[in-house]
């Protein structure tokens, strides 16, 4: 409950219908857009990786289940042999612990994680070093293409929303994937809950129900001054002014709108997404027809960014009559995907 409490008082979000490149604008960028939300993604992860793992409660709650089922779906065709592996975005390896406990530890040839943060890669070092596979923990990009083979399989987890055009990167790594590979993308934003009427109603409700109640509970105070002590100056601070000190912008930008461009495709409202932010899993799927076919996907979290972990008992259930009318339009999914088969069978 308190983190209920604590992620209410936090909801005071920017609710802008300013695309990136509108809304950095007025502090000068002086490097493209593309480049800038990488940059910013880089500072904003450097300090946010000391505390990631306990900030981000969802990667130990219902996701360790779904992943389960996401490595056994994927990874079915490959039978026993041995799998060369990329984890792109692995953070402090989230993904890639799912997959070393789940059977993986002893039928890895090589898996290489890459993140653009340092800071993410040597947490992630230590966190993977217990298992006994040849692993590599890779910082830059270009080294990818120069490894020793493709890859079989391509691990990423609440990722996509971080970068500049997903679909592109997606479609680039195309060149470093096998002809059969397959790729588990879990925990990302859908768009389909905001644009589901009912959905949005009840989250509607919620917020408007416990807007004033977070002020009379003393452990939203206890659990705010919490948050503060773990995070110091919030990472979107010190992004902001690593950005200006590096000449990146010519004028520091708030908090608020950093955190915008590093969770670039993550939308807070309808408007939003009718701007484009936020994924669908159908629309991905043809977007990416020809190179990745949809093989299963999954979405959940009906009451928005909120975790359903931290509702009251009535809300719970009204969040379980939306999943089982609406099971495509949670706000948060999963997915597997297949890469197509060229024609020549090659
Ligand atoms: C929300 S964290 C997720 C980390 C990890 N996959 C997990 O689920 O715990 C996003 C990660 O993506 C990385 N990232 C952001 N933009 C990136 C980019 N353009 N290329 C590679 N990694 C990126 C960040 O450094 C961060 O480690």
């Amino acid at each position: 409950m308190s983190r209920l409490v604590t992620a209410l008082t936090r909801s005071n979000r920017v609710n802008t219908t300013c695309s990136a490149t509108e809304l950095i604008a007025p502090y000068e960028p002086q490097i493209p857009i593309a480049e800038l939300v990488e940059q910013f993604n880089r500072f904003y992860h450097a300090s946010a990786a000391r505390h990631y793992d306990k900030r981000h409660p969802e990667t130990r709650d219902g996701l360790l289940a779904t992943w389960r089922e996401m490595l056994t779906v994927g990874l079915a065709s490959f039978e026993r042999r041995p799998l060369r592996v990329l984890d792109f975005g692995c953070g402090t390896g989230f993904e890639a612990i799912r997959l070393l406990e789940n059977g993986g530890d002893s039928r890895i040839e090589e898996l290489v994680c890459y993140d653009l943060s340092p800071e993410m890669l040597s947490i992630c070092r230590d966190r993977l070093a217990r298992f006994s596979c040849p692993i590599r923990i890779v910082s830059d990009r270009e080294a990818l293409s120069a490894s020793g083979g493709r890859f079989d399989v391509l691990l990423t987890n609440s990722l996509l929303h971080h970068l500049p055009d997903p679909l592109d990167t997606i479609q680039r790594l195309g060149s470093v994937m096998s002809d059969c590979a397959v790729w588990l993308a879990g925990h990302e934003p859908s768009s389909r809950f905001l644009r589901n009427p009912e959905c949005r109603d009840v989250l509607t409700r919620f917020q408007n129900q416990w807007r004033y109640r977070k002020y009379l509970s003393l452990r939203a105070y206890v659990s705010y001054a919490k948050e503060i002590l773990l995070q110091g100056a919030s990472p979107a601070k010190k992004a902001a002014l690593e950005a200006e000190q590096r000449g990146l912008v010519r004028r520091k930008p708030p908090a608020r709108v950093v955190a915008r461009l590093v969770d670039c495709h993550v939308p807070n409202s309808r408007e939003e997404v009718e701007m484009g932010r936020g994924f669908d899993v159908s629309e991905m799927a043809d977007r990416l027809a020809g190179q990745w076919q949809l093989a299963w996907s999954r979405t959940y979290n009906f009451m928005g960014y909120l975790s359903e972990n931290m509702l009251p008992a009535a809300w719970l259930r009204r969040c379980r009559e939306l999943e089982r009318r609406f099971p495509h339009d949670g706000s948060t999914f999963c997915a597997v995907w297949r890469r197509v088969q060229r024609r020549d069978g090659t």
